[in-house]
C-alpha cells in the first residue's frame, strides 16, 4: 500500500487585519489582555459581501493545486473541513466543487471544528492509501468573523478568533518512506456544550433549558430560532475558556506520544511539531511539557489569532513556505476543540 504525501499545499487569509487596539474601540478590552492570556496581536477577518468561507476557500486551492501541478479537472474527491460554512446546508464541498468548475466528483463536508483538518487529512489518507483516488483536494476554511459577538459579553470568545483558509492536495508517495505514516483521532462528547454553539439548532435538551431557557414559538418545537433567541442574542459561539485550556493541555501532549510511540519515535525526532493555533500558551506549554526546543514548534497565532480548522493548514503553508520543513523531515500536526475533539497525524516531508 502506497503512503500519502502532502503534493501541494495553499493558504489565504483576507486583507482586513484586525488589531487588538481596535477590538478594545468596541469592548472592554485591551491589547496587554488578549497578548498577555493568548499571545494574538492581530487578526484577519473577511470582506463583507465578498469574502465567504467558501470563496476564501478555493483562494486557499488554487495555490495548493498551482503547488502540487495539477488542474481541478484531475481532481477525484473534495474534502472541506469549517464550522463557519456558507450555508446550513448543503455545506461548502459541493460550493467549491461549482466554484471551481470540477466533475461531478464527490464532495464531503467535515465538522470537526478545530481538529477538522486532521480528522479530514485522515480520512483522504485512506482514500488514497487504499488507491481509491490518486489526487485528492482538502480544504479548510473559516469566516469567524460574521458570527462573533462584538460586545463585552463576548469579548473571552471574539478576540481570540480570525477568518482564513488553508489547503492541500493529497495523492500516494513518491519516495520510499515518505508520507502520513499515521493518524489518531478522539472524542469525548461529556464536555459538548463547554464550547460550542448551540443555536440555530433543533435541540431541546436540558442543558440548555437550565442554562438558556429559550422559549419554544408556536405548537410543535419551533426551537430553531426564535424572535427571543434573537433578542437574547444567543446566537453566538459559547466557550468555557478555563475547562477548554485545562483539558488542552493534557490532550495535546498525549496525542503527540501516541502518534510518535505508534512510530517507534520520539520528541526528539520531531522535525517541526504544528500544533493547532488556539492559544500561544497552550502551544508554549506543549513545547515545555514535550522538552522541544523553540525551532521545533511552529507558531502564527499572533498574525492570525485562531482559525480553527484552517489554523494547522495555514501553519503548514508558512512553515513549508519559509523553509522550516525539509525533505524527509519527520512532522507532527496535533490539535484540540471543540467537541471535545482531538486528534494528531505524523509525516515524513
Ligand atoms: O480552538 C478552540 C479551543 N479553544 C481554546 O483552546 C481556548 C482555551 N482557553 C483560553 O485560551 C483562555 O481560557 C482564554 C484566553 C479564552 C481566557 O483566558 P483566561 O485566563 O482563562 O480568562 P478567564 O476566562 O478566566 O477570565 C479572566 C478575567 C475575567 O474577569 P474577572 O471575572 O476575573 O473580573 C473575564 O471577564 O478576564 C476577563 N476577560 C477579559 N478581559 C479583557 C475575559 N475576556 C477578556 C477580554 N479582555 N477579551
Amino acid at each position: 500500500m502506497k503512503r500519502t504525501k502532502i503534493a501541494g499545499i495553499g493558504m489565504y487569509v483576507p486583507e482586513q487585519v484586525v488589531t487588538n487596539g481596535d477590538l478594545a474601540k468596541v469592548m472592554d478590552t485591551s491589547d496587554e489582555w488578549i497578548q498577555e492570556r493568548t499571545g494574538i496581536r492581530e487578526r484577519r477577518y473577511a470582506r463583507r459581501f465578498e469574502d465567504t468561507t467558501t470563496t476564501m476557500g478555493v483562494e486557499a486551492a488554487k495555490i495548493a493545486m498551482q503547488n502540487a501541478g495539477v488542474e481541478p479537472r484531475e481532481i477525484d474527491f473534495i474534502i472541506f473541513a469549517t464550522l463557519s460554512p456558507d450555508y446550513y446546508f448543503p455545506g461548502c464541498g459541493v460550493l467549491l466543487q461549482r466554484a471551481m468548475g470540477m466533475k461531478e466528483i464527490g464532495a464531503l463536508d467535515v465538522r470537526n471544528q478545530c481538529s477538522g483538518f486532521i480528522y479530514a487529512l485522515s480520512v483522504a489518507d485512506q482514500f488514497i492509501k487504499t488507491g481509491m483516488y490518486k489526487n485528492i483536494l482538502l480544504v479548510a476554511s473559516e469566516t469567524h468573523s460574521y458570527g462573533l459577538d462584538f460586545t463585552t459579553r463576548g469579548r473571552n470568545v471574539s478576540v481570540i478568533f480570525g477568518d482564513g483558509a488553508g489547503a492541500v492536495v493529497l495523492q500516494p508517495a513518491t519516495r520510499e518512506n515518505q508520507g502520513i505514516l499515521s493518524t489518531h483521532l478522539h472524542s469525548d462528547g461529556d464536555s459538548a456544550e463547554l464550547l460550542s454553539m448551540p443555536n440555530p439548532g433543533f435541540h431541546a435538551g436540558k442543558f440548555w433549558k437550565e442554562k438558556r431557557p429559550a422559549a419554544p414559538k408556536g405548537p410543535y418545537g419551533g426551537l430553531f430560532i426564535t424572535e427571543e433567541l434573537l433578542e437574547k442574542e444567543d446566537v453566538y459561539p459559547y466557550m468555557d475558556g478555563q475547562a477548554v485550556f485545562k483539558k488542552a493541555v493534557i490532550k495535546f501532549p498525549e496525542v503527540i506520544m501516541e502518534a510518535l510511540q505508534a512510530n517507534n519515535l520520539t520528541p526528539v525526532d520531531i522535525q517541526l511539531l504544528i500544533p493547532h493555533q488556539a492559544n500561544l500558551r497552550i502551544s508554549q506549554f506543549v513545547q515545555h511539557y514535550l522538552r522541544l526546543r523553540e525551532d521545533q514548534v511552529y507558531n502564527n497565532i499572533q498574525k492570525y489569532g485562531n482559525t480553527t480548522a484552517a489554523s494547522v493548514p495555514i501553519a503548514l503553508y508558512e512553515a513549508w513556505h519559509g523553509g522550516k520543513i525539509t525533505d524527509g523531515g519527520l512532522v507532527c500536526l496535533a490539535a484540540f476543540g471543540s467537541g471535545f475533539t482531538w486528534a494528531s497525524a505524523l509525516l515524513r516531508w
